[in-house]
């Protein structure tokens, strides 16, 4: 088999368009959707992914509040422009790219921020209304996963899906969405994890296969089973001296290999990572939404 790649941009472009439309809708009642960026240091990683967020911000007709912080920052610096922040009405939702550098306490960081701005989902009560089903922001990545099986016609109810990952920011929240109850859960779900001894013979067993590791290549096309669908959460940078940048971007998936077994597969770049960004638009016009009670 050969397999169908999911087309990431096109989904996400899809439901950019619906937004765009919401936004105009919310500016008419004189609301513009506002997020509040916040970059501390100058990882280029972030900076690249920051700067796609604002552009994508400003593709819909939103505004963004750009602010760069130097490496050398510190807590209560950052503190202070998130209570600003909160403080402020035009800001609807908050992004402190992550992650931040080491004298900064993340934790406080997340806790310091109004739950009903924290767009990225994060704060341990949108954590936990989320998983006791809750409306909730739900974190962007996972919840652009979901959406791409839903948009590729995977029937997620009853499926067994083997995530091989467990951050706070991918894999436990994807883990608690699938096995929610309702449109997009009601799935079986397996978290594997660096610990997990003989990875491939849990991912063997899955109808879908999410692959959200950090580790390039770590799915091979022996640990799926013929016809799996196989999402890629994995942005790698690998050096290539063939590039202008000196790297290429790689997923956690051998995808040459993989896709001749697959029947869905998305690639990198141009799966999951606009979905990313498409959930937290989602996420900032929600909470306009709801401020303007429109
Ligand atoms: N770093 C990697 N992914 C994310 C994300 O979704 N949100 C934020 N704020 N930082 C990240």
């Amino acid at each position: 088999m050969s397999a169908k790649i999911i087309d990431g941009k096109a989904v996400a472009e899809k439901i950019r368009g619906e937004l765009r439309a919401e936004v105009a809708r919310l500016k008419a009642k004189g609301v513009t959707p506002g997020l509040g960026v916040i970059l501390v240091g100058d990882d280029p990683a972030s900076k690249s992914y920051v700067t796609a967020k604002e552009q994508a911000c400003h593709e819909i007709g939103m505004f963004s509040d750009d602010n760069r912080l130097p490496a050398s920052a510190t807590q209560e610096e950052l503190l202070a422009l998130i209570r600003r922040m909160n403080e402020d009405p035009a800001i609807h939702g908050i992004l402190v790219q992550l992650p931040l550098p080491k004298q900064i306490r993340e934790s406080e960081v997340l806790l310091a921020m109004n739950p009903d701005k924290d767009v990225d989902g994060f704060h341990p009560t949108n954590v936990g209304r989320m998983v006791v089903g809750q409306q909730a922001f739900l974190p962007c990545t996972p919840h652009g996963v979901v959406q791409l099986l839903l948009h590729s016609g995977v029937k997620i109810e009853g499926a067994h899906v083997v995530i091989v990952g467990r951050s706070n920011i991918v894999g436990k929240p994807l883990a608690n969405m699938l096995m929610a109850k309702g449109p997009g859960g009601n799935a079986t779900v397996t978290v594997c994890h660096t610990r997990t001894r003989d990875i491939g013979a849990f991912t063997r067993q899955a109808d879908i296969v999410v692959a959200a590791a950090g580790q390039p290549g770590a799915i091979k096309a022996d640990m799926v089973c013929e016809g799996a669908v196989v999402i890629d959460v994995g942005v790698n940078r690998v050096p290539d001296p063939t590039k202008k940048s000196g790297f290429r971007l790689a997923g956690d998936v051998d995808f040459e290999a993989v896709k001749e077994k697959a029947s869905l597969i998305t690639p990198v770049p141009g799966g999951v990572g606009p979905m990313t960004i498409t959930m937290l638009l989602y996420n900032t016009v929600e909470s306009a939404r709801r401020v303007a009670g429109a």
